[in-house]
């Protein structure tokens, strides 16, 4: 072992974007910081921490050590942000460098969809950019442009994925599945092309976000102003209670937050932030 000591850095992403359920993420400017340390007698750690290294311990064989885990950074915690994934991929990718690298970038990315369940944060978070996660495959991963701005109003309140995910349907009608798939396509194709006008009209989603909607009362409020303002589109960031919005310039992104500002209660948080297209990063 080179160093007792890892650091790494992780940034937010915004998941589902709308109609790719599960499947679409972006990573964004906004950093989580998360320091390992090896130590020499047992440490209490949180158990989505303790999951974390358990699995890395279990899948590289390699004989548990006691580690302690320090977390600073901007990542608002569930507010569908990807926190738990920074933390997550943090405590995987430290110990990968710890015990100086066993597992591949891919691995440890099917690690962190193990432990969340779906790989819609992990992908962005672990590769950067605009990702599209696929069953049990590797994601696809495209750049964006630094000149598109992404509108964040974050509400005071926290919403929890698995209470968000009981809000859902089993089972949803043909005509609206088909509908999200051609808007998903739409989607995909604007952002690997970086023809970002075709963007516009294609955020509407029909299978998560109408059942979400009673969590964040003033969600389409806010989506039909982005709009009205210019932006390209917008949606409920993962399982909320963010809200996004996507627009091609600066200028458009501060009229997004005057009118996201009318709408939602003064406690909120409004960032404009851009893309981030290189993932996590090992500090040190
Ligand atoms: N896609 C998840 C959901 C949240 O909407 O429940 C982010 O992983």
């Amino acid at each position: 072992m080179n160093t007792p000591t890892v650091t790494v850095t992780i940034p937010a992403t915004s998941a589902n974007l709308g109609p790719g359920f599960d499947s679409f993420g972006i990573a964004l400017q906004i950093f989580n910081k998360i320091h390992v340390k090896k130590e020499e007698s047992p440490v209490n750690l949180p158990s989505m921490l303790k999951e974390a290294a358990a699995l890395f311990f279990s899948k590289t064989s390699i004989t548990p050590f006691p580690i302690s885990i320090n977390i600073e950074g901007d990542v608002p915690s569930a507010r569908g942000l990807g926190s738990s994934v920074t933390v997550r991929l943090g405590v995987l990718l430290s110990l990968n460098e710890l015990m100086q690298r066993p597992l591949e970038k891919k691995e440890l990315y099917h690690l962190a969809v193990m432990l969340e369940g779906h790989g819609d944060n992990a992908a962005p978070a672990l590769f950067g950019g605009f990702t599209i996660a696929r069953a049990q495959r590797e994601p696809l991963c495209y750049p964006l442009s630094s000149e598109l701005r992404f509108i964040l109003l974050i509400p005071d309140f926290e919403v929890s994925t698995v209470s968000a995910r009981k809000l859902l349907p089993s089972k949803v009608p043909i005509k609206d599945a088909a509908a999200n798939t051609a808007d998903a396509a739409v989607i995909a194709t604007a952002f690997a092309t970086g023809k970002y006008e075709l963007l516009r009209g294609a955020f509407q989603d029909r299978l998560h976000q109408p059942f979400r909607e009673t969590l964040i009362p003033y969600l389409s409020e806010a989506l039909v102003a982005a709009e009205s303002v210019g932006a390209l589109g917008g949606w409920l960031s993962g399982s909320g209670s963010t809200i996004a919005a996507i627009a091609e310039n600066q200028k458009i992104a501060e009229e997004v937050v005057s009118v996201f500002q009318k709408i939602a209660p003064p406690e909120s948080q409004f960032i404009i932030t851009q893309v981030n297209n290189v993932g996590a990063t090992i500090v040190s």
